[in-house]
């Protein structure tokens, strides 16, 4: 019997049965359980996967209970103080960190490729108005892949790179045509003397007539938030993106599959419903009768922006996030009152035994969300910040699946609870 390994016993008839274990470099090992249907006739059951390692990956690494993240080695705390968001879209793609002028020639590449084939924005006059941002961008990157259908197999490293470039630096351009387009404003297209993360803001904050300044803190912000946005394990969007990309379907269907699985308010779309529930709340004085509401078992409700499937202790970028979120105060202010509200609910969060007890922090999406309304980014387009920061992970991820030898197909089974053969025998 292997060392390295665990036995299962099972008691009903006293069988055993030997499963390796399998280290990794940081975090918990895992066993190896490919063959247990094979030696047992069972499968194994884990709802929501919550102990269950979907693949190796050399991306990111979690440890929920410390509180730490690391993108290819280096933690998130000092990515966010010593590089900007490029450096770390750089570093996931190319799994190093670019020199300066990597980076330089980086950028021009993404400048190249920022506009968009001008057909796909008669798309937009198919929504209906107020269409929500996500549907629409998960519409466009679906439609992407009709501009770019090459060969479907993508077995070519180099045109990863390529799609990944064209993906990077649509996304924004996309974002921001479709939110001017649904307000009736004139399109802005990206000015090629502006920065990749200062031009999102240009194209979303000025108008033809009027001379548009940014502060850096604004810049500065906005580029940490998409950087604490880019990559994280594999949480349910980054899975969605790999079961998609293990049927070998176009890259940018995976992408598009994953902005679905993001706009979830328990996933991504958490950052909106932070904003929404803190102007619900309105005022200090509530904030105790929405605190016993989420402590209700009979309550469906939940407070946005806490609690996390991995992080059992402050989520490492949610601290990041606090110190960008009171420099923002200082300089340009935040809404006060809702500063106020979220301040005495991570107060309460941070002291009562309901919340302590089961490990409840602020996560990304709590002040994320803050920050973003103070750069007057529309609360409905949070989501999209969210997917524009995470697709550099998303792709990564992909491009790690396709590195694979063999890619296997996911197809989990089931427990199945429902009718025994009813059909008539006649
Ligand atoms: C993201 O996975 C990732 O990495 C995601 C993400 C990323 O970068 O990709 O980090 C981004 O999605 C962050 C999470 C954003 N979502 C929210 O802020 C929505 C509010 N949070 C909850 O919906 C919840 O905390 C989840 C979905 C985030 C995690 O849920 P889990 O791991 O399934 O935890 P659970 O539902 O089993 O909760 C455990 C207990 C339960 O109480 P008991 O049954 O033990 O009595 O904690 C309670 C829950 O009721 N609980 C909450 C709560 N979150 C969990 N109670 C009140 N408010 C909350 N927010």
């Amino acid at each position: 019997m292997a060392e390295n390994s665990v036995t299962l016993t099972d008691n009903r008839n006293g069988k055993s049965y030997n499963f390796p274990i399998l280290d990794g470099n940081l975090g918990p090992s895992v066993v190896d359980i490919s063959t247990f249907y094979k030696d047992t006739g069972m499968f194994t059951f884990d709802r929501g996967y919550t102990s269950t390692a979907m693949c190796r990956s050399q991306i990111t690494y979690i440890d929920g209970e410390k509180g730490e993240l690391l993108h290819r080695g280096y933690d998130i705390a000092w990515l966010a103080e010593n590089k900007i968001f490029l450096d770390v879209v750089y570093l996931l793609l190319n799994k190093r960190l670019p020199n300066s002028d990597e980076l330089k020639e980086f950028k021009t590449e993404l400048k190249t490729r920022c506009f968009i084939n001008e057909n796909i924005l008669k798309l937009f006059d198919a929504f209906p108005d107020r269409a929500h941002p996500m549907a629409v961008l998960q519409a466009c990157v679906a439609t992407l892949s009709t501009y770019y259908s090459r060969d479907m197999n993508f077995d070519d490293p180099v045109e990863y790179m390529e799609l990944a470039k064209r993906l990077v630096a649509k996304m924004p351009t996309l974002a921001a045509f479709y939110y001017r387009h649904s307000r009736g404003y004139p399109q802005i297209y990206p000015d090629l003397d502006r920065g990749f993360t200062e031009n999102f803001l240009y194209m979303m904050r000025s108008f033809p007539h009027s001379r548009f300044e940014l502060r850096p803190i604004e810049v500065k912000a906005f580029d940490t938030v998409l950087m604490l946005h880019c990559d994280h394990e594999q949480n349910a969007s980054t899975t969605t993106v790999r079961t998609v990309g293990s049927t070998h379907s176009h890259p940018y269907s995976c992408i598009s599959a994953g902005i679905g699985a993001l706009w979830g308010h328990a996933h991504g779309g958490a950052n909106e419903s932070v904003i929404r529930q803190l102007e619900m709340i309105g005022s200090v004085d509530n904030v105790d009768k929405y605190i016993a509401k989420a402590k209700d078992k009979n309550d469906p409700f939940r407070l946005m922006g806490f609690g996390h499937r991995v992080y059992k202790n402050y989520d490492p970028r949610a601290k990041v996030l606090k110190k960008m979120r009171n420099q923002l105060i200082d300089e340009i202010g935040i809404d006060s009152n809702l500063i106020k509200i979220a301040n005495k609910i991570e107060e309460i969060v941070l002291n009562d035994d309901y919340f302590v007890s089961r490990n409840l922090y602020p996560n990304v999406d709590f002040n994320s969300g803050l920050i973003l309304k103070a750069l007057k980014i529309p609360t409905e387009m949070f989501a999209v910040i969210f997917v524009m920061g995470r697709c550099p992970g998303w792709i990564s991820q992909w491009m790690e699946l396709k590195e694979q030898d063999t890619i296997k197909i996911v197809r989990p089974r089931q427990l199945y609870v429902g009718p025994k053969d009813i059909t008539p025998k006649n």
